[in-house]
């Protein structure tokens, strides 16, 4: 098969689209025939050499966590999906991942695609959307008339974020720069050019904060928390000492929650219109370099998707 492997941690010039050998599946795991798949951060992180130290990658290795796809064939033991079955998920991570044409997942984790999205669309939500909810629903369990603030609201994760703030009858405070337009399409009642006001200075008392930015925004941000509030975050660990110096929460997000039942519940918000992913860039898995460019860029909208299947 074709996949992008990385030889070594380094620049954009480690990233080699090339032959790999086909993965088999083991017990429990499924082969999926990769359409599509995106650029995450994370993937930018791994190919610097900034996850070595969490994970015990091995040389080469396939980056990439999302997937939309078809199954192409089982393991031993699978009855969850068969070959054929039409399904989204997330993989990598801790090994080879979806920048392939093809790709290992757990069984347990793999779920059929939402009906009315493309494999374009249904790849930009897995990584995006495991992380918003385990922040926002599964640890802040956001509520009706509870106010969050939503750092880089316009991203992958925050524009989902955002979709799941509305959905549980939220407030929603956001701060982008040049997509502040896309953050009144998305629904945000307050939003905050970060170039050209502190959002201290507008987002007081709110109930959760989410911080997918770490050092100087996160210090800025438990100040604009209410007394019992949560500060969450993707980037940076938040100091416990800190929150209870504020009389606050805190917790990492880790994007480890039960994927099958996010990604079930995502499917069916998606066809009640009520989650809606954005893609703001669709590129051949070839041109895998520029993809790791532009998200380095800090500007993405939404999601860069890597079409495998033409
Ligand atoms: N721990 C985990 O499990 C986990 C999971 C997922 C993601 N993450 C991390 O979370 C972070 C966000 O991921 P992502 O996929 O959402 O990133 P992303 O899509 O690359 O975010 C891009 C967005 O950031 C905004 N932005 C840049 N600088 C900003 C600033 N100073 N203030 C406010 N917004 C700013 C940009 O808005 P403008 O263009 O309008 O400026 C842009 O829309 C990454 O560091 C990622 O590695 C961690």
């Amino acid at each position: 098969m074709k996949a992008v492997h990385i030889h070594d941690y380094g620049g954009l010039d480690v990233l080699h689209y090339e032959d790999a050998p086909r993965p088999t599946p083991g017990a429990g795991e499924v082969l999926i025939h990769v359409y599509a798949t995106t650029i995450n951060p994370f993937d930018c992180a791994v190919r610097a050499g900034y996850m070595g130290q969490y994970f015990n990658y091995t040389f080469p290795l396939i980056l990439g966590t999302d997937v939309s796809g078809v199954v192409e064939e089982v393991g031993e033991g699978v009855t969850e999906v068969s070959p054929g079955d039409v399904v989204y998920t997330r993989a990598g991570i801790y090994r080879d991942g979806a920048h392939a044409e093809y790709v290992l997942a757990f069984a347990a984790d793999v779920v059929p695609k939402p009906a009315s999205l493309d494999h374009i669309y249904a790849a930009a939500l897995p990584h995006v959307t495991l992380t918003a909810w385990q922040g926002l629903i599964e640890f802040a369990d956001l509520s009706e008339g509870q106010t969050i603030l939503v750092h880089a609201a316009a991203g992958g994760v925050g524009h989902i974020a955002v979709q799941l703030a509305k959905w549980r009858k939220a407030e929603v405070i956001g701060t982008a720069s040049i997509s502040l337009p896309f953050l009144e399409e998305l629904g945000v009642d307050e939003p905050i050019d970060y170039t050209k006001r502190a959002f201290e200075d507008v987002a007081k008392d709110v109930d959760v904060v989410l911080d997918l930015l770490g050092g100087e925004t996160q210090q800025r941000s438990w100040q604009v928390l209410k007394p019992g509030g949560i500060l969450l975050s993707t980037v940076q660990p938040p100091s416990q000492d800190i929150a209870l110096a504020h009389g606050v929460r805190q917790k990492m997000i880790g994007t480890s929650p039960p994927i099958r039942k996010v990604l079930t519940e995502a499917a069916h918000m998606v066809e009640n219109g009520q989650l809606k992913p954005f893609v703001s860039a669709v590129l051949p898995l070839e041109e895998i370099q520029k993809a790791h460019e532009m998200i380095e860029g800090r500007h993405t909208r939404g999601k860069i998707v890597l079409e495998v299947v033409h």
